[in-house]
């Protein structure tokens, strides 16, 4: 495996990030963090409670600077991003400025929405139903596919599967 410092784990809502990179921390015997837990625990509110009570940009600008710390400061080899983080140019900037390795986690949208539904709206504000949810994931593919990896994920892959892909492409 190539020496990198960082693995990040990019993909839409419900596309398995904080599971697959738990996982895969787990079988490298290494730290893992996932960018929305860090930022919940340092704002004291989850990102879905910020975008509802502050607005989006707001939350971007949170999300920026935790990236940029979790980036300089933290060991953590494997790193979850939110569903958003990937998307904005400035955040791919900053990652590929930090030797990682970038993971996309390329799940159909139905089985995503299907997670995202089962957890329901308060949990994630920016997918309040199926089409717009649809539209916003259309909408990101293309940055995306600007990841290092892409990682085809079905419904019936388990989190092995899904591990044992990354550690073979990486
Ligand atoms: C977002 C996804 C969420 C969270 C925030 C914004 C997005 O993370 O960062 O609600 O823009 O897709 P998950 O992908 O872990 O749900």
């Amino acid at each position: 495996m190539k020496e990198r410092r960082h693995m990040i784990i990019v993909g839409f809502m419900g596309s398995g990030k904080t599971t697959i990179a738990k996982a895969l921390a787990r079988q490298l015997a290494c730290d893992f963090i996932d960018l929305d837990s860090f930022i919940t625990e340092r704002e004291g509110r989850s990102p879905a409670q910020i975008i509802e009570q502050d607005s989006e940009p707001t939350f971007r600008q949170i999300e920026a600077r935790a990236l940029h710390d979790v980036l300089e400061k933290n060991d953590a080899r494997v790193i979850a991003l939110g569903g958003g983080t990937w998307t904005i140019a400035e955040n791919r900037a900053l990652i590929a400025q930090n030797n990682c390795l970038s993971i996309w986690l390329d799940v159909p949208f139905e089985l995503c929405w299907q997670r995202i539904s089962a957890g329901g709206n308060a949990i994630r504000p920016l997918a309040p139903n199926q089409n717009s949810a649809n539209e916003l994931y259309e909408s990101r593919r293309t940055s995306y596919g600007f990841a290092n990896k892409r990682i085809p994920v079905t419904s019936g892959d388990s989190i092995e599967t899904i591990v044992q892909e990354i550690l073979k492409q990486t």
